[in-house]
């Protein structure tokens, strides 16, 4: 009896202890893009990826302010060199010894846990034209080389974040995968440096895109554990494009010889609004996918050991390209003022949940919208709209995304307010002229937020600078956004 109180004791002390305590995920990291135009501290955001329980950060540059933030933290860091240096860097040896002396040496000193450079970010993308296949390779070499001249090339391992699209199959299965026939000789070059050096290869997977880009894709598929329809690939079962796309690369790696070279996942994840799939819902049953196969220790068919991966991404980022599609802004597993959009629902319980980012400040409650007896046929509605979805966010108007219910008013207000969130709410920002006014009433519906922006401090990050809103818009800017938008 009192041996078996004793137990129950101690076992309820140590639940208790590990729900109170962050645990941390081995294996699973998150990548921190900086495209914001209200950046939060990077302090209250390490702090925040501290008590969520992640173990891995994994940044596209060398940011001075994020890294300092690191220092003596147990995060194990990813640094990146944007794609724009690789020409600097591939053509110096002694450019590339700067930048790891004082992108990597000084902070290693300081206490960073810096363990992977990454080299480019996705440089072999079609739409780059192939502006990155010369120099690539000799930046991996060099930086490499530079490492191992500062004496850190044990403990720092260099990559080159690669998209999917570096390989395909040739018969739809992963058993027909090989690299990309434009790139196959340059791929083979480098996974050989990186294995003949101790580098891994790092791969970007998105089954959100796969979906996007083809609307008969299975829905199911792009999940994990789906059971239903799995694919036979010569035996093996396929129930997940992750597994399926992750393998497809197993089989170019042993195709060419090296069935053997580390693999991670450089970036997955699910936007939450800008497109009919994304949605919270959605992303929150990928993302709890990933984390639970991370969690699990079980990887692919090919490939069953335990998979590292970085969630795409941290944070809203209002800022990117919506080029590759209105989700782009959507990324983040929280939203652009530091709270979870949802929580992870992780399994095995006990890890911890993510929590929101401490001591924002928010500007005042206050709104611009479209002015009330205002006339929709407003000459000066076209150009305004325009102008304010060009400048500031339009990306949840669209159909079926989280304001895609509003009225043509509701509509008109959402840009107003998008632009004059974006500008601080200066005055000036909410002077559309004739058919705007602000307002405390707050115009948010039950799925779509009228943003408030958060007051970031002027010491910490970079101000976004204010557009005046040009007094006679031009009519000639009437374009595409009134179209879509009225
Ligand atoms: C270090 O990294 C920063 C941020 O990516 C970059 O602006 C800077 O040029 C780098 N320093 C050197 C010496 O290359
Ligand atoms: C690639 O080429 C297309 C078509 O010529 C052009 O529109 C695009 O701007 C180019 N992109 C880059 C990154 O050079
Ligand atoms: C509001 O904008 C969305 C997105 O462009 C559009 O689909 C919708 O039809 C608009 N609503 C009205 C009432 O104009």
């Amino acid at each position: 009896m009192v041996l078996i109180d004793g137990c129950g004791c101690f076992f309820s002390w140590l639940l208790c202890c590990l729900l109170s305590l962050p645990m941390v995920v081995n294996g699973l990291g998150v990548n921190w893009g900086t495209q914001t135009s209200h950046p939060l501290r990077p302090i209250s955001m390490v702090e925040m990826l501290k008590e969520s329980g992640f173990q891995k950060v994994k940044l596209f540059d060398a940011d001075e302010r994020i890294l300092n933030a690191l220092k003596k933290t147990r995060f194990e860091v990813m640094v990146g060199i944007p794609n724009d240096m690789l020409a600097t860097l591939s053509g110096s040896t002694r450019a590339a010894q700067e930048w790891v002396s004082k992108n990597v040496s000084a902070y290693v000193k300081d206490g960073v846990n810096i363990r992977y450079v990454a080299i480019g970010n996705e440089p072999f993308l079609p739409s780059f034209n192939g502006s990155f296949l010369k120099t690539t390779l000799p930046a991996l070499e060099n930086i490499q080389s530079s490492l191992v001249k500062a004496g850190l090339s044990n403990q720092i391992k260099v990559t080159i974040p690669l998209n999917a699209n570096v390989y395909q199959s040739s018969t739809s299965f992963p058993s027909g995968g090989n690299f990309r026939s434009d790139i196959h000789d340059l791929m083979v070059s480098i996974v050989k440096f990186l294995s003949d050096n101790g580098g891994i290869f790092t791969v970007n997977i998105y089954p959100f895109i796969s979906l996007y880009s083809d609307p008969n894709f299975p829905l199911e598929f792009a999940f994990f554990d789906s059971t239903s329809n799995p694919i036979d690939d010569g035996g093996t079962q396929y129930t997940s494009v992750f597994d399926a796309n992750h393998d497809t690369l197993v089989h170019a790696l042993q195709k060419n010889g090296y069935p053997n070279i580390p693999i991670i996942v450089g970036e997955i994840g699910w936007p939450t609004d800008g497109d009919m799939n994304a949605n919270a819902i959605n992303a929150r049953k990928f993302n709890e996918g990933i984390v639970n196969r991370i969690i699990s220790g079980k990887g692919t068919p090919l490939r069953p050991g335990p998979i590292t991966a970085y969630l795409f991404s941290l944070i809203d980022e209002d800022e990117k390209s919506i080029q590759p599609g209105n989700f782009e802004r959507h990324w983040g597993i929280y939203t652009y003022d530091g709270k979870p959009k949802y929580q992870l629902g992780i399994k095995s319980a006990n890890t911890a949940s993510l929590v929101p980012i401490k001591d924002i400040t928010y500007l005042d409650k206050q709104w611009c919208v479209f002015k009330s007896g205002a006339k929709l046929n407003d000459p000066q509605v076209g150009p305004s709209v325009s102008y304010a979805c060009a400048q500031a966010d339009c990306t949840s108007l669209g159909y079926k995304t989280s304001c895609g219910d509003l009225d043509a008013q509701g509509n008109l207000s959402y840009a107003f307010n998008s632009y004059y969130q974006k500008n601080d709410q200066e005055p000036i920002a909410c002077k559309f002229p004739g058919i705007s006014e602000l307002t405390d009433k707050d115009p948010s519906t039950e799925t779509c937020k009228f943003e408030i922006m958060v007051d970031i401090d002027v010491d910490s990050a970079v101000r976004w600078n204010i557009f005046s809103i040009p007094t006679t818009l031009a009519l000639s800017a009437l374009i595409t956004y009134t179209l879509t938008i009225m």
